[in-house]
């Protein structure tokens, strides 16, 4: 059988360890070839491949983004982009597609393969850690340790210059990243998407902070909204997905911390250094076991599913149900880092 495997949407670390995987236990336990795709959907879309066998998965498992490179191609949205995909298969001999993505990438692959036959198996990946049928994505761990680091470090020069820092990490509709990464580096205040913030309560924190001879860092996620205000974003550019570019809350927040408060405010957006570099070890040891597992399932012929980790285990689920629902952040969880705010 021959394989292709495309890595598509945001990058993230562990995608690397992930196509070694499948293509390392593909070749040697089962006997298939492989076929990279180039770019995401863009790949089997346009026929842009690359040669993919072991030599070519050597000594990439601590790399950091994707030797296939990626995109946030829409082939659903494209000229005849279910015809042409099923062209260049055929033209390749591809039997069956790995697809390794988040929730548009997958969501792509689920009617690719419900209502256009072609075989697919999913393997999710997001640093946002926000996709609802698996306990973990890998990416995640490797932004938190990033985010964390940065919030440290970001403590001791608050303090030096007693200013409120904000650090704005990444996380549209799921303040994950900013929750995990805010109670491991003691931040002052978290805020995320899920639940809109009171800016006075903020400020209220922040103060608190100060009186107490310490300086505060507020962790914001990109897409928190205040209770009050839609004004504050800069940029409504959209993706071939139609999802909305989200930025300036940081910035946003440290202007309204200093007209209300009277200290000094600096702002550190952390973006993209959060998906860049190599993997931590546990988003290898979660990549490389998600990829072990998408060989077996395409092994079995076992298609239009997706793996995940629940528990300790890694278990297939239905592409479509792997994509149905958005995991945001429990408001049981969130109130639980409430104890540390201010
Ligand atoms: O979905 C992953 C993610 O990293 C989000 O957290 C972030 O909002 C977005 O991708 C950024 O996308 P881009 O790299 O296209 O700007």
């Amino acid at each position: 059988m021959r394989v292709g495997v495309l890595t598509g949407g945001g990058d993230c670390p562990g995608l690397n360890a992930v196509i070694r995987a499948v293509v390392r236990k593909g070749a040697q336990t089962y006997g298939h070839d492989f076929t990279g795709y180039r770019d995401g959907w863009r790949g089997p879309l346009e026929g842009r491949t690359v040669p993919l066998d072991v030599p070519a998965v050597r000594g990439i498992l601590p790399r950091g983004g994707t030797i296939l490179g990626s995109s946030r191609t829409n082939p659903l949205s494209a000229d005849g982009g279910v015809r042409r995909i099923k062209e260049n298969l055929a033209k390749d001999e591809v039997d069956a597609l790995v697809a390794i993505g988040g929730e548009d990438t997958l969501g792509v692959a689920a009617r690719l393969s419900d209502e256009y036959g072609i075989r697919c198996v999913g393997v999710p990946k997001t640093i946002d850690n926000d996709l609802s049928a698996t306990d973990y994505t890998f990416g995640f761990d490797t932004a938190v340790n990033i985010a964390t680091e940065a919030i440290d470090r970001l403590h001791t020069t608050a303090e030096s210059h007693m200013r409120a820092l904000v650090v704005e990490v990444m996380g549209r509709h799921a303040g994950w990243i900013a929750l995990h990464a805010g109670l491991a580096g003691g931040a002052n205040a978290i805020l995320i998407p899920e639940q809109r913030f009171d800016v006075d309560q903020v400020c209220a924190w922040v103060e608190s902070r100060f009186r107490t001879r310490y300086a505060p860092v507020v962790v914001v996620a990109e897409g928190a909204m205040p209770k009050d205000g839609e004004a504050v974003l800069k940029d409504d550019s959209r993706d071939s997905f139609g999802h909305v570019r989200l930025s300036g809350i940081g910035e946003w927040l440290a202007k309204r911390i200093e007209e209300r408060t009277g200290k000094e405010a600096r702002t550190t957006v952390l973006g993209h250094v959060q998906r860049g570099g190599t993997p931590s070890a546990f988003d290898r040891w979660l990549a490389t076991r998600f990829g072990l597992h998408a060989i077996d399932a395409v092994h079995e012929g076992d298609f239009g599913t997706m793996v995940a980790l629940r528990g300790t285990r890694i278990v297939r689920v239905p592409l479509t149900e792997a994509t149905a629902r958005l995991k945001t952040v429990d408001p049981a969880l969130y109130a639980e880092a409430g104890v540390f705010f201010g």
